[in-house]
């Protein structure tokens, strides 16, 4: 299985477009320290070598899609084809901005499929401007919950997703639809698992995730490779750094720092390799060479990077 991280940051990017803050004056300033990111999303094909033409999917479509798609030569068209993409489908795991606006981009009748659970299609559905997206050429499939489905690859080797609940709150964009009632219902929010490949590798995807309950501590137990949501380093950084009231709990992430943070929750478990991910402009953590940053290592965490790759 090859996984390649074509986006590290969460939603806004790094540096983001209406932002002064530290973080991102620096990053925008071209220090090696600070290096720029883009809004999150994985690809993921079961094909372990280089060339590995068809059967990628993505793990959600940022506004930054375009890009990213061009920054990855294997996403490109193949070779001797006027009309083309390896791209076999995108899985969602909400209903973000971050994670949808991306398949606005992905409206030039090329097939593929968009997977998501239910409740996310559902938000799709109700807006009218996703159906750009013709359904004659993009089949929308249903992920059900802790349930594997296989993912078609195009004649090469088939991987498959099982999508969990995690906890979270409703999208940014539906809280006001949702009447002051902020938590998540069944199938708003979803953590990933990916396995298959040659190797019959496992992988997580949890861009985004409020706590860390005994259930989930069970289903990641053992796991080789969890992608995790890094959002912020402590829950009230936004203020902090002097942009914004709310705290990282507000928005539905759990903290890297604190009792209750995710380097805390993760200290009992047995996990090979952990990569936060969804990381925000604010969190000290981006920077190379930060207090944070060498904690996060001390603690086996690396910090996703744009164009990053891994083999499993
Ligand atoms: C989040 O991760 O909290 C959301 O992406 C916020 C947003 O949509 O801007
Ligand atoms: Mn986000
Ligand atoms: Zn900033």
């Amino acid at each position: 299985m090859r996984i390649v991280v074509l986006g590290s940051a969460a939603g806004g990017g790094f540096p983001q477009w209406n932002c002064g803050c530290f973080n991102c004056r620096r990053a925008r300033s071209g220090d090696p320290e600070a290096r720029p990111r883009t809004q999150s999303s994985l690809a993921v094909s079961a094909v372990s070598d280089r060339d590995c033409g068809p059967g990628w999917y993505l793990l959600n479509a940022s506004p930054d899609i375009r890009q990213q798609i061009e920054q990855t030569p294997a996403l490109h068209p193949p070779e001797g084809r006027l009309r083309g993409s390896p791209i076999a489908g995108v899985i969602l795991t909400n209903a973000d901005v971050d994670h949808i606006a991306g398949l606005l981009s992905l409206r030039e009748r090329q097939p593929i499929s968009l997977i998501a659970t239910y409740a996310v299609h559902r938000i799709l559905c109700q807006n009218p401007v996703f159906s750009v997206l013709d359904p004659s050429v993009v089949s929308r499939r249903t992920l059900p919950l802790n349930e594997p489905v296989i993912l078609e690859a195009g004649g090469a080797e088939a991987l498959s997703v099982t999508a969990f609940p995690v906890p979270g709150k409703v999208a940014l964009w539906m809280e006001d639809a949702a009447g002051g009632d902020l938590q998540a219902r069944e199938g708003d929010i979803v953590g990933l698992e990916i396995a298959g490949g040659t190797t019959g590798a496992r992988f997580f995807y949890i861009p985004g995730c409020a706590a860390m309950t005994a259930e989930l501590a069970d289903r990641l137990q053992g796991a080789a490779l969890v992608f995790f949501d890094g959002t912020a380093w402590s829950d009230d950084e936004m203020k902090t750094a002097g942009v914004g009231e709310k705290t990282a709990a507000r928005m539905g992430h759990m903290s890297m720092s604190g009792p209750a943070g995710s380097i805390a929750a993760f200290a009992g478990l047995e996990v090979r390799r952990k990569i936060f991910i969804h990381v925000n402009n604010t969190n000290p953590a981006l920077i190379a060479s930060s207090p944070e940053r060498r904690f996060a290592h001390e603690n086996g965490w690396e910090i996703a990077e744009d164009g990053q790759e891994v083999m499993l």
